[in-house]
């Protein structure tokens, strides 16, 4: 059953029908939330990059009240700059969700530490904001989408391009109101990933618990190499970013993540996917095949070497859809999606709208309402990484589907993920959407799911 939803924003207006089109200044879900009681108590998992951002964003509705992290010096500091050192702190996470005073959760971990504490959390009567990509593979797909509908929790990932105003938004009413037509190719471009030398095996940083950051995934040795000082502009010393299989770099290793086809992937592939959606082209793909070139050699699906960063630096992928839709993810051109119809084409990235139906908006502006029609009709804010925590907070509080909802995620995550198996296994793949299986493979189908260590296993 579901837990008695508290009454956090209650003061928040009834939706869109409340707040007209674009209608976000001067009154913000912010402004409008400031009462005390109104705060809801927020337990954070995972206090690395991109949780300061997202706290930062959500502050001002969100009092900080737990902070779990594995790496000690990281939870303490976190604590200190966000909840002034009043937050508990945890290294284990499942601490957090033991307690009752803890309304929602944010899971902000490296990619194959989401899917255990996402499940865990919905279980224990959580509403959770996890970062993308939710899941480090398909199956574990499946098993979010059950949880959710089986306990009816509440869950947005953390694809904050769908909440960005103007720019995706209004690319995205262009397409729904027509102004392309029917799209014939969506291009997801997302850039390079980088490459590593071999980095030798190094001492745990003291206060990281290196077990429980592998958690689920098989153990392996820590590994860092700082590169050597370079100078800024004014002539200090700085370090570069180190190379390691730790810390944000984990996201250019498959057995912590996708690479660049899911880190950036789950972000524009699900513009892409969205635009096909809100074009009426909701069926899934039926073939994905590609080049994808790697530092390291595989075998079997599997890296050779395991001293350096392993998933594909460039590639192309080419995916097929019912009808002759095709979409494509590509390193080699500008970051944007490019979104081509019968009746004209739009360019979309995180600093640039263009193509001839934008020019058109001058003399054929859209109707009022389009962009709230395609944003669920919920309430907007300017800022996008705002504008994505209100927008699931207030979904948690009304019990509503929030805009980065787990069905439209895995549908192009699951994209993404075979991008990286067919990447691995070096051939196409075809894909039974319906079934949810890759045809006649038993080898790739056998990468949709991953083992669980002992010890790490979903508590259900
Ligand atoms: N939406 C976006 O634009 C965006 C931007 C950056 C990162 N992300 C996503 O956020 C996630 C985190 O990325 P990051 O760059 O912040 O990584 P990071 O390495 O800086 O932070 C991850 C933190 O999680 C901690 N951690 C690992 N296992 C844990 C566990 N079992 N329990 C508690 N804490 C644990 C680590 O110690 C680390 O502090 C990734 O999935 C990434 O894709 C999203």
């Amino acid at each position: 059953m579901k837990n008695p939803r508290r009454g956090f924003l209650s003061s928040v207006a009834g939706g869109a029908a409340a707040i007209p089109y674009f209608a976000w200044a001067p009154r913000t879900l912010g402004d409008e939330t400031k009462a005390k009681n109104d705060r809801v108590a927020l337990g954070l998992i995972g206090a690395g990059g991109i949780a300061h951002a997202n706290i930062g964003a959500a502050k001002d509705w969100v009092d900080l009240v737990a902070i779990a992290d594995v790496d000690a010096g990281r939870r303490e500091a976190f604590n200190e700059k966000h909840a002034g050192g009043k937050a508990a702190v945890y290294d284990d996470y499942r601490r957090i969700l033991e307690r009752n005073d803890v309304d929602v959760i944010h899971v902000a971990t490296p990619d194959h530490w989401h899917t255990k504490p996402v499940v865990e959390a919905m279980l224990a009567g959580k509403d959770v904001y996890c970062e993308k990509p939710l899941t480090l593979t398909i199956d574990e797909g499946k098993l979010i989408r059950k949880i959710q509908k089986q306990t009816g929790r509440i869950v947005q990932v953390g694809t904050q391009q769908r909440s960005t105003f103007p720019l995706f938004a209004t690319a995205m009413a262009l397409v729904a109101e027509g102004r392309v037509g029917r799209i014939r190719q969506v291009q997801a471009a997302i850039g390079a990933a980088p490459s590593s030398p071999a980095l030798p095996v190094a001492q745990v940083p003291k206060g990281l618990d290196w077990d429980r950051w592998q958690g689920p995934v098989p153990l392996a040795d820590y590994r860092f190499l700082q590169g050597p000082a370079t100078k800024d502009k004014d002539g200090k010393e700085k370090l570069p970013q180190a190379n390691t299989n730790g810390h944000y770099e984990f996201r250019w290793w498959y057995e912590y993540s996708g690479g660049k086809l899911t880190d950036w992937g789950a972000h524009h592939v699900d513009i892409a996917m969205w635009a096909l959606a809100l074009n009426g082209q909701t069926a899934g793909p039926t073939a994905i095949g590609g080049t994808a070139v790697h530092p390291v050699t595989f075998e079997d699906g599997v890296p050779l070497q395991h001293d350096r960063y392993n998933t594909a630096t460039e590639f192309f992928f080419n995916v097929d859809f019912p009808g002759g839709t095709k979409l494509f993810i590509r390193n080699d051109t500008d970051n944007g999606v490019l979104i081509e119809g019968n009746k004209g084409r739009i360019f979309v990235s995180r600093g640039k709208l263009a193509g001839e139906p934008v020019d058109q908006l001058k003399d054929n502006p859209l109707p009022e309402g389009a962009l709230a029609k395609v944003y669920k009709n919920l309430p907007m804010q300017e800022n996008e990484r705002k504008a994505h925590w209100a927008n699931f907070l207030w979904c948690a509080k009304n019990n509503k589907e929030p805009i980065s909802d787990v069905h439209s995620h895995m549908k192009m995550l699951t994209i993404c993920h075979l991008a990286g198996i067919s990447a691995r296994l070096g051939r196409s793949l075809k894909w039974d959407d319906s079934t949810e299986q890759i045809v006649g493979d038993e080898q790739a189908n056998a990468m949709l799911a991953r083992p669980y260590r002992k010890g790490y296993e979903i508590e259900m």
